[in-house]
């Protein structure tokens, strides 16, 4: 096949890092994290979510880069180039993309409302009630979290119609360090707080009896959410990076940032949760209704301060998160189809913008619209994380490790023999039987909850 003279790629090593740590680090670490391992049962919750990093994180994402940069295409040319027969891993990945997508676009605008809400002050009030009615109304009203989507959308556009190195990278370089310091700040303010350990305890102790088949499904859905895995994300930034690149090392450094920050969320928020009285199962509304009452204890202007970094903060999560979903189709209609960048962007955005009205009507008019008792917004969220990324997943350690092969593989993930990699064997190992069994095994325990 034809080499693609024109495809772009990274200007730097640490502005890959920056990208896809950015894409990993969203609002799965700082608003779904903290709200699921509220649900999930706290420290059991986080214990599964954490074998669950340290077996796939590394060694799936090491397999997404690889093929990646090995094919040098997008998620669904990756695997065709491969194997013909096997662009349809390609197609789960484009298609979980756009159902993320139709609900993640609601999430960052109603991360953008609260900036405003922050800032003039409407929320800078410890009362839960009313704290509470101020959520509903914006996410159950039928205009307003479509409009701010939409300027959530249209950030998005600006960011990737300018292509990988201008826009992307950019974008990640100065975003991504900006969220480190805030979630630090933040951090060590709620730690401080009266009443907090009993959140640190929540959060980090594991009670082992509440460990059941839906908690294990649910944390490892959430890994592979929170670090972009099983659906051709990474595969679309590995193909991007250059042949001198070390993957091993950005395949480790990916996921501990990501972890970093994840559990960094965990101690903004569930303390915070404790300290104050509030019900940790709280739901999607958690990180919404909790921090604003939390920082607002601080004093008032202190608390518009801090209200306010955090909603930036999320927002800049989300966005450097959003815009690696958006290049997953757009990287697809590129080069698949031949689109222009313009006219591919238009197209992605323009399908997640009808899908997004579907997910943020679901909690206002089409309530009643209900499959298993989830609404539209939820059924996007646990198809893909529960469903096709782990599917995405199996799929992808199987074609590297029986398809693609390992010698090929090994050869690309050491650019040639040159980089050591001592347990090269061991990850082919790990992906041709190991992760694929336990992802199936995930699968049929969590088979008796799939119609809760
Ligand atoms: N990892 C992102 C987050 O935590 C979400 C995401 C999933 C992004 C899959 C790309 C691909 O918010």
């Amino acid at each position: 096949m034809k080499e693609n003279v024109e495809r772009s790629q990274w200007g730097s090593k640490v502005g890959f890092i920056l990208a896809a740590g950015g894409s990993a680090v969203g609002l799965g670490n700082i608003w779904r994290f903290p709200y699921l391992a509220g649900e999930n049962g706290g420290g059991a919750f986080v214990f599964i979510y954490l074998i669950t990093v340290a077996i796939i994180g590394f060694t799936l994402m090491l397999a997404e880069f690889t093929i990646g940069r090995y094919s040098q295409s997008d998620a669904v040319g990756a695997f065709r180039k491969i194997d013909k027969r096997f662009g349809f891993i390609g197609f789960i990945s484009v298609i979980a993309a756009f159902f993320i997508m139709g609900f993640y676009m609601i999430v960052g605008g109603w991360s953008i409302a609260y900036i405003f809400k922050a800032v003039t002050g409407a929320i800078s009030t410890t009362n839960p009630d009313f704290l509470s009615g101020e959520f509903n109304n914006l996410i159950g009203s039928d205009i307003q979290p479509i409009i701010w989507g939409v300027i959530y959308i249209i950030i998005n556009i600006a960011i990737v119609s300018s292509g990988i190195n201008k826009g992307i990278e950019k974008a990640s370089k100065i975003l991504m360090p900006a969220l480190f310091i805030i979630m630090i700040i933040l951090a060590i303010k709620s730690l401080s707080l009266e009443g907090a350990m009993e959140g640190v305890k929540f959060f980090i102790k594991p009670n082992f009896s509440e460990i059941t088949p839906r908690v294990v499904l649910n944390a490892a859905g959430q890994a592979f959410f929170s670090l972009s895995l099983g659906m051709g994300c990474m595969v679309t930034y590995g193909s991007y990076l250059n042949k001198n690149e070390n993957l091993k090392k950005n395949a480790i450094i990916v996921p501990l940032l990501d972890t970093f920050v994840a559990i960094m969320a965990g101690f903004v928020i569930l303390p915070a949760v404790f300290a104050f009285g509030f019900e940790p199962g709280e739901g999607a509304s958690l990180a919404f209704v909790t921090i604003p009452a939390v920082f607002t204890t601080m004093g008032a202007g202190i608390g518009t301060i801090f209200t306010t970094l955090f909603f930036i903060l999320l927002t800049i999560a989300a966005i450097t998160s959003s815009i690696s979903l958006l290049e997953i189709p757009v990287a697809y209609f590129i080069e698949q189809k031949k689109f222009s960048r313009r006219k591919a962007v238009i197209i992605t955005s323009s399908i997640v913008f009808i899908m997004s009205i579907f997910a943020s009507l679901s909690n206002g008019s089409l309530s009643n619209f209900t499959i298993g008792g989830k609404n539209i917004f939820d059924i996007y969220g646990f198809m893909t994380s529960n469903i096709l990324q782990p599917l995405g997943g199996m799929l992808i350690s199987l074609f590297l490790a029986w398809i693609l092969g390992k010698k090929k593989a090994i050869d690309e993930a050491t650019n040639g023999g040159t980089i050591k990699f001592r347990l090269a064997d061991f990850w082919i190992f790990l992906l041709k039987y190991i992760i694929p069994i336990l992802i199936f095994i995930i699968f049929l325990s969590g088979l008796g909850i799939f119609n809760i």
